[in-house]
């Protein structure tokens, strides 16, 4: 691709039509088919098109939303979408929700915010002056946490290592007995991260107990929620969830289970006073606030910045309550019924107790390439990529090379979870001869 896109600077311009029709035909050689039903990889949302035409009206009207005073469609809308948000998710009515690019900035803002707080409570004000000479802050995180939380804390001058491991579960929840043995000794500001839906096994720290054993500490909980959080939308899935709403923060993506396209996150945070502490920009000559105003960008690490809830608000107007609900009802089904049949088959193994839309499946004990450390199920994950019809991603779950499939894509339909069943099994059985053939 970056051949194909290779060529000196244009000295002179070209007609606006033929530019867009020259990047249609080059670009659409290099797209990986991330909205297609039997997507699979990583945890992406399928940028449903309702969301996408929203987005092409937010580039259209060129908006610079960064205050109500710049742009008050893109404030107003903004401010609703982030109520119904909140309302469908259950969290704190009077929460702020911050529109950002996703759970990654997310976490980085909300933890912004953390840092912030537990700060001043201990007399520093770490907007103003920093880190140096700060008291330290401990930060108390589970082992299987998302990689983002660790960038974000790094970002923030916290440290991606300088943190308390709190040991997990083979699921990977956090034990909560083990943050209460680290925390015996915690005095100081401290923040703990937990999370709802771990990106390989979907499941959810004890969210009661942790936040319990937090507050006794004084410290912040901040929840990872990127995909999990939606669970709070559907009724039998809610109670995974069960005491996140007593939480500080919460991190959540829109182009997950919401299907925004990208980008599209939320940091939502109980202390609006402490997240606009810790993001506020003014100056003279930006719009003031006028009474009642939302202003965007006292909320998010960034001035000039896209409205960006327009297509949360977009997304949530066509699907409603009961749309949303649905959705996460039928990827969760989707996903427990390729797990039955994946776990039905022989040599197969579903590692993780399927209670969401994550799961993660070995294949044998083979090792199908020699040296490559990696066993049969890369060979499995290869031949279905080779072979085009569906697209599932890898990755290494507590020291084990496993297949990773993410039922999150709207247009992925229950009928599709036999189909990919078998064509998992065919390729299953096809590295399985193969590999028989060779005397491995
Ligand atoms: C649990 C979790 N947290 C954070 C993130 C990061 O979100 P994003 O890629 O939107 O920055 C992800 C992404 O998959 C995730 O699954």
């Amino acid at each position: 691709m970056l051949d194909l896109f290779d060529e000196p600077l244009p000295e002179t311009g070209e007609d606006s039509v033929a530019v867009i029709e020259d990047l249609a035909l080059r670009g659409e050689q290099g797209l990986n088919q991330m909205a297609h039903p039997r997507f699979f990889g990583w945890v992406l949302g399928g940028s449903a098109p309702v969301g996408v035409a929203a987005d092409w009206l937010v580039s259209a009207w060129g908006q610079n939303a960064a205050f109500h005073g710049s742009s008050p469609t893109g404030a107003a809308i903004e401010e609703i979408a982030g109520r119904w948000l909140l309302d469908l998710l259950d969290l704190p009515r009077d929460a702020a929700v911050g529109f950002v690019t996703g759970g990654t900035v997310g976490n980085f803002t909300a933890l912004a915010a953390a840092r912030s707080a537990v700060l001043r409570r201990q007399g520093w004000d770490a907007d103003a002056d920093g880190l140096f000479g700060a008291p330290p802050v401990e930060v108390f995180i589970g082992k299987d946490a998302h990689t983002s939380v660790f960038a974000a804390l790094g970002y923030l001058g916290m440290g991606r290592k300088r943190v308390h491991r709190v040991r997990t579960d083979q699921e990977g929840r956090m034990i909560a007995g083990d943050l209460a043995r680290q925390m015996e000794d915690a005095t100081g500001p401290s923040i703990v991260v937990a999370q709802a839906g771990q990106i390989n096994t979907g499941a959810f720290d004890p969210f009661g107990d942790i936040v319990s054993i937090a507050r006794a500490a004084g410290a912040w909980v901040h929840v990872d929620g990127a995909f999990g959080l939606w669970a709070r939308a559907h009724r039998d899935y809610c109670s995974l969830t069960e005491g996140v709403e007593t939480a500080d923060s919460w991190s959540v993506d829109g182009h997950k289970w919401l299907q925004t396209p990208f980008d599209s996150g939320y940091a939502i945070v109980r202390d609006t006073a402490a997240l606009q502490a810790a993001m506020k920009i003014d100056a003279s000559y930006l719009p003031p606030q006028g009474q009642g105003e939302r202003i965007p960008c006292f909320l998010v690490p960034e001035l000039s910045r896209r409205a960006r809830g327009i297509p949360t608000w977009a997304m949530i107007k066509s699907l409603g309550r009961m749309g949303v609900e649905a959705l996460v009802a039928r990827h969760c089904g989707i996903a427990q019924r390729i797990a039955e049949r994946l776990a039905a088959a022989d040599g197969v193994r579903v590692l993780n107790d399927v209670v969401l839309n994550q799961i993660i499946v070995s294949f044998g004990c083979l090792t199908v390439a020699a040296g490559d450390g990696k066993s049969a199920t890369e060979a499995v994950i290869t031949a279905l990529r080779d072979k085009g019809e569906i697209f599932v991603s890898g990755g290494y779950w507590h020291g084990e090379w496993v297949m990773r499939i993410s039922v999150i894509c709207d247009a992925t339909m229950p009928g599709d979870a036999d189909v990919v069943a078998s064509l998992i099994l065919t390729a299953w059985a096809e590295v399985r001869e193969a590999a028989i053939g060779q005397g491995r």
